[in-house]
């Protein structure tokens, strides 16, 4: 790693999301950290990720110290505890990057959520001197766990108001194996989130795990 890479920490890197996506940039090279409520579960998923790569650049902290350490944090935490997770991280993440995956679907029921989108609600808690970048809503947690050495094929929308953090998330999903696309501003990210509610229904229909999405064209 070189030391004008940035730092990243994956908040919520807990679950299912989270952990694909920490192991691909650490796999790239990248130094990780997972964030949890919890300082120990956040150390004993990253000695769990370290074990599966053979590496020991991913560290555990509890969420706001990950942030705080991070220079661009990724939040992975479950949709129904997207602002309560922002509002204690307001000033963790003051001045830096903040990347957003939340997709408010019911896997039950999937339907295209309301706007704002979740990103512009994130941009609202965190105020104009953090940059709010929405990004991953139709990567299936699935697909990011699989191959980790090798890309994956599926495309990735980004959408943000400030286009040098756009181009920042571009560069990491890219390091991660994946191609990224900027779609345009914070107000699209709601139709991203939509077209999660879509791969869900075609997962249900075609007995898949991971339906994504490829842009042609371009
Ligand atoms: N799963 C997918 O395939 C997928 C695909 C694209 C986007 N996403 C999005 O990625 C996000 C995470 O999805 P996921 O499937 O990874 O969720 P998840 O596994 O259900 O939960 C992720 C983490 O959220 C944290 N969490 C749970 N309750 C919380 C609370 N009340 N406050 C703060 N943190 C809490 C937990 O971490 P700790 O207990 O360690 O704090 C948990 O490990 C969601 O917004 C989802 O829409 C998911």
């Amino acid at each position: 790693m070189t030391k004008s890479e940035p730092i990243i920490a994956v908040l919520g890197g807990t679950g299912q999301e989270g952990p694909g996506l920490a192991m691909r940039w650490a796999k790239a090279g990248y130094a990780v950290i997972i964030g949890s409520r919890q300082a120990e579960k956040a150390q004993r998923v990253a000695a769990e990720l370290n074990e599966k790569l053979g590496l020991d650049t991913i560290m555990g902290l509890q969420n706001a110290d990950a942030a705080s350490a991070a220079d661009i944090s990724v939040l992975t935490v479950v949709a129904t505890a997207h602002q309560a997770a922002l509002e204690s991280l307001v000033e963790a993440l003051r001045g830096k990057i903040l990347v957003d995956a939340t997709a408010r679907i019911d896997f039950r029921d999937p339907q295209p959520p309301a706007p704002p989108a979740a990103a512009e609600i994130a941009q609202e808690i965190l105020g104009p001197e953090t940059h709010v970048v929405a990004a991953y809503q139709n990567v299936p947690a699935h697909t990011l766990k699989q191959n980790l050495g090798s890309s994956i094929d599926t495309d990735v929308l980004v959408c943000a108001d400030h286009l040098e953090a756009a181009e920042q998330v571009i560069q990491l999903t890219q390091a991660a194996g994946m191609r990224a696309f900027y779609a345009g501003g914070l107000k699209n990210a709601i139709t991203i989130e939509g077209l999660t509610a879509i791969l869900i229904s075609m997962n249900k229909y075609y007995r898949s795990k991971t339906a994504s999405i490829g842009i042609t064209g371009i």
